[in-house]
């Protein structure tokens, strides 16, 4: 506990470089990164990374001093900051105060990996990369699709950033957009016309096949950002788009068909036609 003080406001140290002179594994079992403040400067990097903004509520994950959750409090968001130590708790609660936003925040004793992540429209980190990784299952299945996830320093494993900033000290912050799910089967008629659609998906990327009876498109661009999902595809001479909202059974939006003589816009709406799975 004492060794861990003594890495307060390493804004010239820097938690990579703590993580290097890390001297005793066996403390990380409790406490998966020790106590290493983001610089003002960074924090203000990560919530305009996320678009912190008065419709939030924000919740810092190893919360430290508080200084993000009170940052975002300045800008008008609630929060609360998830911290093991005690003695950070207070201190960080004091700091609300001081800063005149304790009615907007909190300051839970806890785990992070224990955290009710319900109410967040966007979660920050600075911990190590294997925490990150502990935690990447749970931000994905707990957390609402849209909801904006921002690391400090550290990576998500093979789960690639939607958007990264570089910082003063810390190599920078990476923001992660929580994908809705679509992998699985999907059907869906347009004018008489009747396709299918297969999604299998990694994170955010989803690779699409679409057919119409033996007829496969050949598809030019997926994307899906949080619940919105796209699709540009060529068939039989025809170019497709479509763009819609992703819930749980059902993507529902707006088809453009366009060929050579001809151009259509109609209600699309794509339902669920078989199992919803998610990789991994
Ligand atoms: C690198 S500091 C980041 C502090 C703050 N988020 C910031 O960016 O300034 C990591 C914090 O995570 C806390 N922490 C480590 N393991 C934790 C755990 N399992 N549950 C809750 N907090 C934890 C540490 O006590 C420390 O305050």
């Amino acid at each position: 506990m004492q060794q861990r003080r003594t890495c307060c406001h390493a804004s010239t140290v820097g938690l990579t470089t703590v993580l290097l002179l890390a001297a005793h594994p066996a403390e990380a079992a409790e406490f998966v990164a020790p106590y290493v403040s983001t610089v003002e400067e960074d924090v203000a990097l990560m919530l305009d990374l996320a678009g912190v903004g008065p419709d939030d509520y924000l919740i810092d994950l190893g919360a430290g001093d508080g200084r993000i959750v009170i940052g975002a409090a300045e800008r008008g968001a609630r929060g609360h900051g998830v911290e093991l130590d005690p003695d950070l708790v207070t201190l960080a609660r004091g700091r609300a105060e001081e800063a005149g936003v304790a009615d907007r925040v909190r300051f839970l004793e806890g785990d992070i990996f224990d955290a009710d992540l319900g109410q967040a429209t966007v979660v920050t980190a600075y911990l190590f990369p294997e925490a990150n990784l502990r935690l990447r299952p749970k931000l994905l299945a707990e957390l609402a699709p849209g909801t904006r996830v921002v690391s400090n320093a550290f990576d998500m494993g093979d789960w690639v950033p939607d958007g990264r900033v570089y910082g003063r000290t810390s190599g920078g912050a990476m923001l992660w957009i929580i994908p809705a799910r679509v992998a699985g089967d999907w059907a869906f008629e347009l004018s008489g016309r009747h396709f299918r659609m297969s999604i299998e998906q990694r994170y955010q990327m989803p690779m699409v096949r679409l057919t119409e009876g033996t007829a496969t498109a050949r598809v030019l661009d997926a994307t899906l950002s949080g619940r919105k999902f796209s699709l540009m595809a060529t068939m039989n001479g025809q170019r497709l788009a479509f763009n819609g909202i992703a819930g749980d059974d059902s993507i529902a939006g707006f088809a453009l068909l366009e060929s050579e003589d001809d151009f259509d816009s109609r209600k699309w709406v794509a339902r669920r036609a078989g199992p919803n799975n998610l990789n991994p």
